[in-house]
């Protein structure tokens, strides 16, 4: 039986890890290792939290001994490591979170598998079967211009405090590669959309505000250009390369479907009236230019032939179905957005586990 401990699974995307692995490998326990900051909510395990083969430990990734001593005790064979500090706008009002959780974090992370990891055999020897997968980003390469995608050789340039701690993270887990031989995989992704995204990113907050009449916050001039992935697509591919990528490999993960936020602000508008039975243009009524993010970047778009065409991954959905999908999710779980505005779910933890 095999024992995959995975950071931050009460988070957005890695609920969505979390559920995959529970549900598809029931010959695996399922160690879901989370801080519960304001991003992880369990009510987002909510369908999978009784399972046999799943376990939750409330830890934070910066206490080295804590997470040193969880490994000692449930000597995982695997790590994907997702826990994360992950809204750019934050970073921007405290960026040293984002160095506490995402570097140093990471860092205690390694140190803990190599540790028990070559205590197997007291050498490297011990690494064989092992893996840490390190889910990053897209936005370590920077920006793009008008033309051209980010490959795997494309050198980190990153310009916000939140993509610079991931860049730095990616860097400790290739420095652990090349000097301990560590069995690490690292996927660069880029911006997930979909059911249990926190509403202060762009889509959930407009979900969120176009429910409640209230306006649309488009930075700039909205002309700003991101490249979206459908989160449970990205929960397949970070089980793809977790069972077959090659040690020591990055690999990007993207849909090919780049976006300006205006045009997906419309889109969004558009579904959102339809669905609500709304005329046509209420929704677009709320759309309000508001002054720019600092160090904004202007583009970014994956290339991910490399997954592709070594790993044969290929998106389950397109972005139109994607998003009706995740508009569906947001009106049918309103309960969730409002547990979320609320606070309200901060207290789940206290009820389920603490009795
Ligand atoms: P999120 O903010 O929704 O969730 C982060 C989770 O990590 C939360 O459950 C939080 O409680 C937990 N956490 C934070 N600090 C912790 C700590 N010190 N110790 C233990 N747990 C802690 O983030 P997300 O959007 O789900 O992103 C997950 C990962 O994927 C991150 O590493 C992020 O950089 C990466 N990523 C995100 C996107 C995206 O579009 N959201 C795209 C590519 C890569
Ligand atoms: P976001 O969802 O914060 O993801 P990231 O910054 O990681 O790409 O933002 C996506 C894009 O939307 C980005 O270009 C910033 C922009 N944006 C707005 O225009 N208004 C908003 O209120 C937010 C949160 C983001």
């Amino acid at each position: 039986m095999k024992k995959i401990l995975i950071t931050g699974g009460a988070g957005f995307i890695g609920s969505h890890v979390v559920r995959e692995f529970v549900n598809k490998y029931p010959d695996y326990t399922i160690i879901n290792l989370d801080a519960l900051t304001y991003a992880g909510n369990l009510e987002n395990l909510r369908d999978i939290e009784d399972k046999p083969n799943y376990i939750f430990i409330k830890a934070d990734i910066t206490d080295a001994k804590q997470i040193r001593s969880i490994f000692q005790e449930y000597q995982p064979d695997g790590v994907i490591h997702l826990a994360a500090e992950s809204h750019v706008d934050r970073s921007i009002t405290d960026p040293t979170a984002f160095v506490m959780t995402n570097v140093i974090g990471t860092v205690n992370l390694l140190n803990a598998a190599k540790e028990i990891w070559s205590d197997a055999t007291g050498s490297a020897q011990g690494f064989a079967g092992k893996r840490f997968h390190h889910v990053s980003t897209d936005e370590v390469y920077g920006t793009l211009g008008e033309t051209g995608l980010f490959t795997e050789t494309t050198s980190y340039d990153p310009h916000s405090p939140y993509s610079a701690s991931k860049a730095s993270s990616d860097h400790f887990v290739r420095a652990y590669y090349d000097t301990y031989g560590l069995p690490v995989v690292i996927t660069n992704c880029s911006n997930n959309y979909g059911p249990n995204h926190f509403p202060e990113k762009l889509i959930p907050l407009c979900i969120h505000n176009i429910l409640n009449n209230k306006p649309l916050p488009i930075y700039g001039n909205g002309k700003y250009t991101r490249d979206w992935l459908y989160v449970i697509d990205h929960a397949r591919a970070i089980d793809l390369v977790f069972h077959k990528g090659k040690d020591g490999e990055a690999y990007n993960v993207g849909g090919f479907n780049e976006w300006q936020n205006i045009d997906l602000v419309k889109e969004l508008c558009k579904q959102m009236d339809e669905k609500l039975d709304r005329p046509a243009g209420t929704a677009a009524k709320l759309i309000t230019f508001v002054k720019d993010r600092p160090g904004h970047d202007l583009r970014y778009a994956i290339d991910a032939t490399k997954i592709n065409q070594e790993l044969g991954y290929e998106p389950s959905v397109t972005f139109e179905e994607g998003l009706s999908i995740t508009i569906d999710w947001y009106l049918t779980n309103q309960e969730w957005l409002d547990n979320v505005t609320s606070g309200d779910y901060q207290q789940y933890y206290e009820k389920q586990y603490q009795g």
